[in-house]
């Protein structure tokens, strides 16, 4: 077995579908459900004997030494993470309570099943933690992309959350010999994104006539990769990475994001032409910028490809046109996850962006 924290939120159910479709081991799943979580993502898996969800929490100790007991996974693939930057900067309280202290008590469960581990077992064991490129702060428009000697400068409560949690995994490794591997990765998009993020946000608000939001002058950058990719990332870095590394993740792809918008729109004109006639682009609208919003992301991939081989498969054109029909033959999955909740926080958000 492998046991993935997370894995109902958008990147964790895509590894998930993915690990099992390719014939991995069964799959022990720690997923808490909170507003970002979603069951309805692992459907296809309803009746599947190598996927056992377990709701609860990666900072619940007791839980989590339980699993490792019973089912005694080779791997811990840690998703779990507060995750939007926005929900940071109205309430950062969460983003400690998981993505620091959470991944503190998950680490400590971790020391503690691995150090009862012998021989082959205990050889083998890894602890894969996903992080983001955005502990490396944000970049000048000419300085060069991030590598793995980046120094870390976080610029929001979530950023600095998962430096934490990055600094945490370093240390058990470093301290207590822990066999982790850490990865850091770039903007993902793609199937199940949860439509508080820009591009399954501007696809939604779209179709529904309503506003694209575009934070300040629209000119930020970020690189964006298919989430299909990340995931044969992780699961290449899961088999052949070395112990107590980091690997970026990219793929290439910095684009600005009123850009991102904008092609939205043209797939949108092509696929799904506005009933009234003109394009989507018109309900594009320039609205107040996020506060301390980093200006610059871009990934140097070069390390995770010379050592493992790995290359993304999709371009960005590829990828955005498969999210783009995804939404649209998806509907359903939509309007459900557009519950109470999920209106609160839109109006939480962008009802006091002046436009
Ligand atoms: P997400 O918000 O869609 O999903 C997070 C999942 O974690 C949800 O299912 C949620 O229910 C679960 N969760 C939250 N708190 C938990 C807790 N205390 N215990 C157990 N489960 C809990 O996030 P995502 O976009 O899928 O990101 C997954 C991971 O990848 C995160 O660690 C994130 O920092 C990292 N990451 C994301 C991106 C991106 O572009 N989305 C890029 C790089 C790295
Ligand atoms: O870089 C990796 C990170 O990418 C991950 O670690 C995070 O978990 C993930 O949420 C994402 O963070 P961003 O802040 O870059 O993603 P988001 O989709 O929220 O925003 C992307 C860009 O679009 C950012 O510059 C802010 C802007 N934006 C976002 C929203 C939601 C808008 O202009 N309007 C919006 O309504």
């Amino acid at each position: 077995m492998i046991l993935v924290t997370g894995g109902a939120g958008f990147i964790g159910s895509n590894f998930v579908l993915d690990w099992l479709a390719a014939g991995g081991e069964g799959v022990v799943n720690l997923d808490k459900l909170t507003y970002a979580g979603n069951l309805e993502n692992l459907r296809s898996l309803e009746g599947n004997s190598r996927h056992v969800f377990v709701q609860g929490d990666i900072g619940d100790q007791q839980l989590v030494r339980q699993l490792l007991a019973r089912h005694r996974p080779r791997a811990v693939l840690n998703f779990a993470a507060e995750s939007h930057v926005d929900r940071s900067i109205h309430a950062p309280g969460t983003f400690i309570e998981t993505n620091v202290v959470g991944t503190f008590r998950l680490l400590e469960a971790v020391r503690a099943y691995w150090g009862e581990l012998k021989g082959g077992e205990r050889e083998g064991f890894r602890l894969l933690h996903v992080s983001t490129d955005e502990v490396y702060g944000s970049l000048a428009p000419k300085d060069p992309a991030f590598t793995e000697q980046n120094k870390y400068e976080p610029n929001s409560p979530y950023s600095a959350s998962k430096a934490a949690s990055d600094h945490l995994v370093r240390a058990y490794h470093h301290t207590y010999g822990l066999p982790v591997l850490t990865t850091n990765c770039s903007n993902n998009y793609g199937p199940y994104h949860f439509p508080e993020k820009l591009i399954p946000l501007m696809i939604v608000n779209a179709l529904a006539g309503k506003p694209l939001p575009v934070y300040g002058d629209g000119q930020q950058i970020r690189d964006w990769l298919y989430v299909g990719d990340h995931c044969s990332a992780i699961r290449r870095v899961l088999e052949a990475g070395r112990l107590g590394e980091t690997y970026n993740i990219g793929g290439w792809n910095e684009k600005p994001n009123l850009e991102i918008v904008q092609t939205v729109c043209n797939l949108l004109d092509e696929l799904k032409p506005r009933a009234g006639g003109g394009s989507y682009r018109e309900q594009i609208t320039f609205v107040t910028d996020r506060p301390g919003h980093d200006r610059r992301y871009a990934i140097d991939a070069r390390k995770i490809e010379r050592e493992l081989g790995w290359k993304p498969a999709e371009t960005f054109e590829t990828g955005i046109r498969k999210t783009v029909r995804w939404y649209l033959e998806h509907g359903d999955w939509v309007q459900r996850v557009q519950s109470g909740a999920y209106r609160e926080w839109m109006n939480t958000n962008y009802a006091a962006r002046a436009a």
